[in-house]
Formats: structure tokens, C-alpha cells, sequence
């Protein structure tokens, strides 16, 4: 097969995250894979992720619960005990050999979750005790956290950001977007508080705001990102005014000079599922004085595009990444890229979708 590179690839130039140096602007996006047998990475992730690492790239982690309360999937990895720590460190080592930058994504579900995944069948924790409308059935009812207790969730993400560190990831990415817990307070579907967490902007946002200060104080600014998604519905976590939650968000991160944050597109209404929608991610991307990552159903031409026009400053792939480990090789080449089976992105088939994606292949 013969190609000629390309030019100039914009996708393909140089960036400084804070005091990482990228040597690309291609993002592998926080994909939950379902391989993490028992909440603790699989030796199989080495190979996974190393395969998705170059020299100067940015890969972000699929979603790590921060405590035994955070898991509502079978099969997530977690973060909170010595195992879990202990089981990221060889692949986070792996992704370094490689010259890659690894970030890990800390989670927690809240309501997304049932009893079946909480300890001693408790029911799971949320800003609210409103369940999800499928999840009608007595196991799904979340409880709501008093406000005494908040603190103590924010200190599990403390922690986990610790514990990240401890095993070599370069900086933690907080899960504050598709309706998982930090979204389940932001977004005014789903918080119905009467406390300082609920009810305004500001106190809605007020959870979001104290784990990013936990974080930054545990770690450092310069290791912190925040994955955020003002426009998505997804889980019943939609938003009257989205564009006010975004911009107010970005504006309280400046405070804290984190390296970046992380904005899914206002088309992924649902996590995959791309529409089109006269919304644009621009004034939070002009407001932020971080590096900005955006996400959601970019191909190669239109993350060039929004590289050269200085819309975003990285850009995050998510399914093409998953299907074709050597993306920025192929983005560089303008090659052909192999096809995502659905499938298998949750198979508890180990290999299968995970570490057989076909690498190039060159006749001579
Ligand atoms: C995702 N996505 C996702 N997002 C996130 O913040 N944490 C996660 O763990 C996951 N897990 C996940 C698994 C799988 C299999 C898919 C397909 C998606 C969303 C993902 O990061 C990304 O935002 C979307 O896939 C949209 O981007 P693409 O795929 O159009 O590039």
C-alpha cells in the first residue's frame, strides 16, 4: 500500500499541555471496556493500551470507580484498594516505555448503579432519590446523600487521585459528564436538593467545583482535567440551559489553572449517537484558559479542521481509537481505517474487539 503523508497534518503538530509536551493532538477519549474482571485491571490492558500509546500522545483511561460505592457496570476497574493500584501499574509503565501520556479517568456512578453492585446491598448514592425511569425496581432507588456526608465522597475522589499518582498515571481526567454522579448534581433533570448542593447554578455546580479542589490540592493543578458534557441527556441527566452550566463551569476552572478540560460535543445528545444541532462548544472554548479537548463523532478531516481553526486545541476518538490502535499513524498516512464492531466494545471475550485490531499493514 502507498501513500504519500500529507503536507501539513493539523491534527499532527505539537502542543504544550502545561508541562507536558504533545507531540500530536490526537486524544485517546476514556472508553469503559468491561475487561476489568472483579473492579481490577487485566494484564491484558498492557497490551491494549500500549498498542493506543505514542511517543508525545495523550490517552485517557476508560472510567475508574473511586470507591465500592462508585461501580454500577460489571467488570469497570476501580481505584480504591492496594490491587487496583497495584494491577494499573504495569500498564501505566507500558504506555510510558512508549513515550505516552496517561491520564486516568476517576469515576463515580451514583444512581447509575443497583444494590447488586453496592457493598452489603446498600442502595446506591445519589444528589437525589429520584431512580432513572427504567430502573423502577426497588434496587435501582437511590438514596439521597446528606449533606454531612458530601465531603466524604469528595474525599474518595481525593484519594483515588492519590492513588493514580501512586501508580504512575501522570494525572487523573474527573468524570463529570454523561450523568454519573458529579453530573447528576450539576444538571437540573435530575438535582432536586434544597441544600447549598441544589436548586442555583452556583449550588448545583458546587459538588463538581469541591472535587476539583481536592484533587488540584492532592495532586497539583497541572495533573487535573475535567471531562464535562452540559449538553448530553443521557441517563435522564439533561439540562435546561446548557450553555449557561458550560460557561459557568469553565469560568469557576480558571480559578484553578487545571491543565484541561474536556467537553463532549453538544451533537452526542446520547454518548454515541450523533445529531445535528445548531450548538457549538465555542464559548466555553473561548472562556477557558486551559487547554481544551473536545469529543464526539470527529473523523480525520473535521479534527483537522477544528485544530486549524483554533476551535479546540486537542481532539478526543473514542471508537475509531478503539478499532484502530495506530489512529495517529493512519491520520498521518490519510490511510484507511478499520471498522468498529459494536459488539464487542463490552464482550467479556478478553481479545476479542480488544487487542485484535489489525495495525497497518505494508506490502514492502
Ligand atoms: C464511551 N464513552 C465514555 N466516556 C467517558 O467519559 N468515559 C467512559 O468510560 C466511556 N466509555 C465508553 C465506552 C465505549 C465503548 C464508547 C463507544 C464510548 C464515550 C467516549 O469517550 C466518546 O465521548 C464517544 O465515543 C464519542 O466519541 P467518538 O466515538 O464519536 O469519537
Amino acid at each position: 500500500m502507498e501513500m504519500a503523508a500529507p503536507k501539513s497534518v493539523p491534527l499532527l503538530t505539537s502542543y504544550k499541555m502545561g508541562k507536558f509536551d504533545l507531540s500530536h493532538r490526537i486524544v485517546l477519549a476514556p472508553l469503559t471496556r468491561q475487561r476489568s474482571y472483579g473492579n481490577v485491571p487485566q494484564p491484558l490492558a498492557i497490551l491494549y493500551y500500549s498498542q493506543r500509546a505514542s511517543k508525545g500522545g495523550l490517552l485517557i483511561a476508560e472510567a475508574t470507580g473511586v470507591s465500592d460505592t462508585a461501580q454500577g457496570y460489571k467488570d469497570t476497574p476501580g481505584i480504591w484498594t492496594k490491587e487496583q493500584v497495584e494491577a494499573w501499574t504495569p500498564i501505566v509503565d507500558a504506555v510510558h516505555e512508549k513515550g505516552g501520556i496517561f491520564f486516568c479517568q476517576i469515576w463515580h456512578v451514583g444512581r447509575v448503579s443497583n444494590t447488586d453492585f453496592q457493598p452489603n446491598g446498600q442502595a446506591p448514592i445519589s444528589c437525589t432519590n429520584k431512580p432513572l425511569s427504567h430502573q423502577l425496581q426497588a434496587n435501582a432507588i437511590p438514596r439521597r446523600l446528606e449533606t454531612e456526608e458530601i465531603p466524604l465522597v469528595v474525599n474518595d475522589f481525593r484519594l483515588a487521585a492519590r492513588n493514580a499518582i501512586e501508580a504512575g498515571f501522570d494525572g487523573v481526567e474527573i468524570h463529570g459528564a454523561h450523568g454519573y454522579l458529579i453530573d447528576q448534581f450539576m444538571k437540573d433533570q435530575v438535582n432536586d436538593r434544597t441544600d447549598q448542593y441544589g436548586g442555583s447554578l452556583e449550588n448545583r455546580c458546587r459538588f463538581a467545583l469541591e472535587v476539583v479542589e481536592a484533587v488540584v490540592d492532592e495532586i497539583g493543578a497541572d495533573r487535573v482535567g475535567i471531562r464535562l458534557s452540559p449538553f448530553a441527556n443521557y441517563s435522564e441527566a439533561g439540562d435546561s440551559n446548557p450553555e449557561a452550566l458550560g460557561l459557568y463551569m469553565v469560568n469557576a476552572l480558571n480559578k484553578y489553572g487545571i491543565a484541561y478540560c474536556h467537553m463532549v460535543e453538544p451533537r452526542m445528545i446520547k454518548i454515541v449517537e450523533k445529531l445535528e444541532v445548531p450548538k457549538s462548544l465555542l464559548p466555553m472554548r473561548k472562556a477557558f484558559k486551559g487547554t481544551f479537548i473536545t469529543a464526539g463523532g470527529y473523523d480525520r478531516e473535521e479534527g483537522n479542521d477544528v485544530i486549524s481553526s483554533s476551535y479546540t486545541d486537542l481532539v478526543a476518538y473514542g471508537r475509531i481509537f478503539l478499532a484502530n490502535p495506530d489512529l495517529p499513524r493512519r491520520f498521518e498516512l490519510n490511510a484507511p481505517l478499520n471498522k468498529c464492531n459494536r459488539e464487542t466494545f463490552y464482550t467479556s471475550d478478553p481479545a476479542v474487539g480488544y487487542t485484535d485490531y489489525p495495525f497497518l499493514q505494508f506490502d514492502s
